[in-house]
């Protein structure tokens, strides 16, 4: 066997390789996936701050509105409606269902060459075609095409509000079509995963293909050991109930608490509403669709931050700081509009104090940008071994739908309940799932997706549940005479 496997300085095993440009542009055409998905998270805020809009479906929204203004009465309970959160949050609905569908598709024909079912297949894709130090780096352009998405609906928004006659909330919601042709027409040039092409039976085409992406002829001991995988896999009659064994106890709560405690830092909040909720401040139609598209920026800035970094610092660093980061700012604007609104919702704010609300919502909007926002999707997609990883994404797509729709619905009227409280609500949530990442999330930086069981098996808490003989022992794992797995040579 030819070279063969180094351990590298993060823990884990290199394969030989490097970063080609085939696996590069691969890599950037299926995280164009991202980009519906972006866009329809940014387009619906805005477009139900336009009053046209209100008018003609949501007449009853308008008239409070208009009301609160005249009277200058509560201001936090201005929107709240149960048919308006609809509109934003049936959308989420729809792609929690599709996701079951994508799980069964992807699966058996698709696995790696997502189509339709883009948060199902991209990010799994993305992390199988990365070589393992950089799929970091790969795998956080989905989550980078998110922020592009959300941020062109943003400047979208922004131009229609403008259009004469009150018809531009069509064009935001036509222009959807766009970035779906975009993924619709780069999935046709997709080429396939070394990974799915094995599990469908093609070897020679999967030898081919590792070599071509990795740059080298030397793939031996990564084609032997994705190989091993598959085999290991096809034992597997039934994802859906293999999940829940014992020794798949690890990547079973993750799948479920990562997304979840993804929403619950409640980003979507800014995401869906934030023209709605700069117009609560007091800003004007226009310079709140203008503060959507500030924040918008501060996602796609901040996410890039994570793409040079996470492959070095590692998951968990960036967790922590990001956690903290907006923990902080969630308490400082929840006491800024405490402090001038207080419970009954009633203030003119001064436009240099709404200034510097938007200011702390844009720090906030970062520390989720480099933290939560995309490892929501990585940590999931490299965590679970071949034999449950459509289900087990599945879980991930589906929890993460179900969240952003109970958050897009409960907005509002959880506005119009807690008022400023509301953001030490979050805040709480954020705390608790900072202090989840540090007790029970381990290192997944430069791990090879086929090794990660070593991860688990020398955590302090999921070393419970993995036994010597559930770890899959490829080419480059090494077993003393007693059977024990050599952790020391991961750095976890
Ligand atoms: C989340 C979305 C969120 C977006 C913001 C994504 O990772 O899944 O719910 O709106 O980040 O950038």
């Amino acid at each position: 066997m030819a070279g063969g496997a180094v351990v590298n300085t993060g823990g884990g095993k290199d394969y030989p390789g490097k970063l080609t440009m085939f696996v590069l542009f691969a890599c950037i055409v299926a995280a164009t996936g991202g980009l519906i998905f972006g866009y329809d998270i940014g387009i619906s805020g805005g477009v139900t701050s336009m009053n046209p809009f209100l008018i003609k479906f949501f007449p009853g929204v308008y008239r409070q509105e208009q009301e609160a203004e005249r009277n200058q009465s509560n201001q936090y309970c201005k929107f709240d409606s149960q048919l308006l959160t609809i509109f934003t949050s049936s959308l989420y609905l729809a792609a929690l269902v599709a996701s079951f569908f994508a799980a069964t598709v992807t699966r058996r024909v698709l696995l790696g060459i997502g189509v339709g079912f883009a948060n199902q297949s991209v990010p799994v894709y993305l992390s199988e075609m990365a070589p393992a130090r950089l799929r970091g780096m790969l795998n956080i352009g989905f989550q980078q095409m998110i922020t592009l998405g959300i941020l062109c609906a943003n400047l979208i928004n922004y131009g229609t509000a403008k259009i004469k006659g009150g018809w531009g909330w069509r064009v935001s919601l036509a222009l959807a079509a766009v970035p779906a042709a975009i993924i619709a027409v780069g999935s046709l040039f997709l080429p396939d995963t070394p990974n799915s092409l094995i599990d469908r039976g093609y070897t020679d085409e999967a030898k081919r293909m590792l070599r071509r992406v990795r740059g080298t002829d030397d793939v031996e001991e990564e084609y032997g050991d994705l190989v091993a995988a598959s085999d290991e896999s096809k034992l597997v009659a039934h994802p859906w109930r293999n999940i829940l064994q014992r020794r798949y106890r690890p990547q079973l709560v993750f799948a479920v608490a990562i997304p979840f405690f993804q929403q619950l830092t409640g980003i979507n909040v800014i995401m869906f509403y934030a023209p709605v909720l700069f117009k609560t401040l007091g800003f004007a139609d226009d310079a709140s669709l203008m503060s959507a598209v500030i924040t918008g920026l501060v996602n796609v800035f901040a996410t890039s931050v994570s793409i040079v970094t996470v492959d070095r610092l590692g998951r968990r660093k960036l967790f922590l700081q990001g956690g903290a980061q907006m923990l902080a700012c969630q308490i400082v604007v929840g006491a800024l509009i405490g402090a001038k609104f207080g419970f009954t919702g009633v203030a003119d704010i001064p436009k240099s104090y709404a200034t510097f609300v938007v200011l702390f919502i844009c720090a906030y909007v970062a520390g989720f940008a480099w933290s939560w926002g995309p490892l929501g999707w990585l940590v999931p997609s490299e965590i679970f071994p071949l034999e449950i990883r459509s289900a087990g994404q599945s879980i991930t797509v589906s929890v993460n739908m179900l969240c952003t729709f109970i958050i897009a619905q409960a907005f509002l009227p959880m506005l119009c309940r807690l008022k400023f409280m509301l953001f030490f609500f979050f805040g709480a949530w954020v705390l608790v799932m900072t202090l989840f990442v540090a007790f029970f999330l381990p290192e997944t930086k430069n791990v090879p997706i086929e090794e990660m069981v070593l991860v688990w098996r020398s955590h302090w808490y999921w070393s419970r549940f993995i036994r010597d003989e559930d770890v899959h022992v490829g080419a480059g794992v090494e077993m003393h005479s007693n059977g024990k797995i050599q952790a020391a040579k991961l750095n976890v």
